[in-house]
């Protein structure tokens, strides 16, 4: 079949010439969390990588996403050298608040899980300091890579195709990482059949802003209340994250900065002294919610990780920690392959991931529902919920399960 090449028709074992060939030993599509930290893992255990991101590296790199580490993912990236400025600028935080009925309760991290913590340090912020880390080592990052298409990896040959700057390359591996995100074209190249899909679409999404405003409280304070949910959290001692439940198909313009201030005010509300910090708000958007999990998470030579497999609606702060954990033990199962020649882990990785990948977002499903007005008619409903709050922030064990998740479950 001819190929359009250049303006000119060429025939297509002429185009195959034309394209540029390059070899590696694992070809990773996006430079995400999944990527990055894959590609960092890769390179500490001496093996290849070649990162292909569709985005630039502006773009990637000032991305609004959540900004709530486990204590695991902040120790993975502090063992593996590319924690130095988040141990300078994260904030530390020992617990967090559950708030209803116009009542703080806290949530003590620190005593219930023998001194765990979570670490406030926004998504963009981890991505600048991996791309500032494979840079600087001189390691393969490609940025704005258009076209990008999966092939042969049910063969022996897997390949990445992709242009940039209009030419075209091959990029011939052993293995392909599909860290595409939810988005991405590797999980769709699996051929149809493979794939269960697993999902839940909640009736609502979160507005979310940025505001400069210091924290109106040293943790996070997720809050009940009959007119919907709101998070109070933050990026650092100067700036407020904050975030709404509002209707699914809500449109950004029906909020002006005031009716987002006085709708967190009315729902943040509490009895005593406590009052909400405002400022100008400089970002805002809207985000659906969603729970989908992809089983399995492999398929011949493709091995999938993140938010190309699975998507966590962001109550429990779980996305970015899953696509860590996720990438983790595919770097190990890589790295066993490459010492020992054995396929054993990498035949397992789908298995092995996928126990956290459900904990997590049964978690994650969990807090949604017990924070969330689903039907603000159902008067059972709300009573329900609150007396699952009352449970959750008095009774020590159902206080430790929030807590034991929240922080992370142990990477085994
Ligand atoms: N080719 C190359 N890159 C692609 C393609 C493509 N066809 N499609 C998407 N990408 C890139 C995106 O531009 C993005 O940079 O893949 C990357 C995927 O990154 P994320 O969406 O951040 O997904 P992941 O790395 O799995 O991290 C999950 O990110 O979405 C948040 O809340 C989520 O915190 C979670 C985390
Ligand atoms: C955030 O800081 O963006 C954040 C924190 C906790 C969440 C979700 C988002 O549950």
């Amino acid at each position: 079949m001819p190929v359009v090449s250049k303006l000119r028709v060429v025939p297509a074992h002429i185009a195959q010439r034309e394209r540029q060939t390059v070899r590696t030993q694992i070809g990773i599509v996006g430079a995400g969390p999944a990527g990055l930290v894959l590609a960092h893992l890769l390179h500490l255990q001496g093996i290849e990588s070649v990162v292909i991101e569709s985005r630039s590296r502006k773009y990637i790199e000032e991305r609004i996403r959540a900004g709530l580490l486990e204590h695991g993912t902040v120790d993975l990236l502090i063992e593996t050298g590319v924690g130095k400025r988040l141990q300078r600028e994260a904030l530390t935080h020992h617990g967090i608040e559950l708030r209803f009925n116009r009542r703080g309760h806290r949530i003590d991290f620190n005593d219930l899980t023998g001194g765990k913590t979570v670490t406030i340090y926004a998504q963009q912020e981890v991505i600048k300091d991996l791309v500032a880390a494979r840079l600087e080592a001189g390691l393969p990052l490609i940025f704005e890579a258009s076209d990008v298409s999966v092939h042969n990896f049910d063969g022996a040959n897997p390949s990445i195709r992709f242009r940039v700057a209009g030419k075209a390359q091959e990029l011939h591996c052993d293995y392909i990482a599909g860290c595409d995100g939810f988005h991405g074209i590797c999980r769709p190249s699996i051929p149809a059949g493979v794939l269960t899909e697993f999902e839940r679409i909640y009736p609502f999404g979160w507005l979310g802003i940025l505001a400069q405003a210091p924290p109106s409280s040293p943790e996070l304070v997720y809050t009940y209340h009959e007119r919907g949910f709101a998070l109070l959290t933050m990026r650092t001692t100067e700036v407020s994250r904050l975030y709404l439940q509002v209707p699914y198909d809500e449109e950004i313009d029906a909020w002006s900065d005031d009716r987002i201030w006085s709708e967190l005010r009315t729902r943040t509300a509490a009895d005593g002294n406590w009052k909400l910090n405002e400022g100008a708000i400089f970002q805002k958007g809207i985000t659906g919610m969603r729970s989908y999990v992809v089983e399995p998470m492999q398929y011949g030579k493709m091995f999938l990780a993140g938010d190309a497999a699975h998507i966590v609606p962001p109550t429990g702060a779980k996305g970015l920690n899953l696509a860590v954990a996720d990438v983790r033990i595919m770097a190990q199962a890589f790295a066993e392959f490459y010492k020992t020649g054995k396929t054993e882990l990498l035949d397992r990785y789908s298995e092995i991931v996928l126990r956290r990948v459900w904990k997590a977002q049964r978690f994650s499903w969990w807090m949604t529902s017990m924070l969330h007005r689903f039907d603000t008619d159902n008067a059972f409903d709300e009573r329900r919920q609150i007396a699952e709050l009352d449970y959750v922030t008095s009774s020590r064990a159902a206080m430790t399960t929030l807590a034991e998740n929240y922080v992370g479950l142990p990477w085994d």
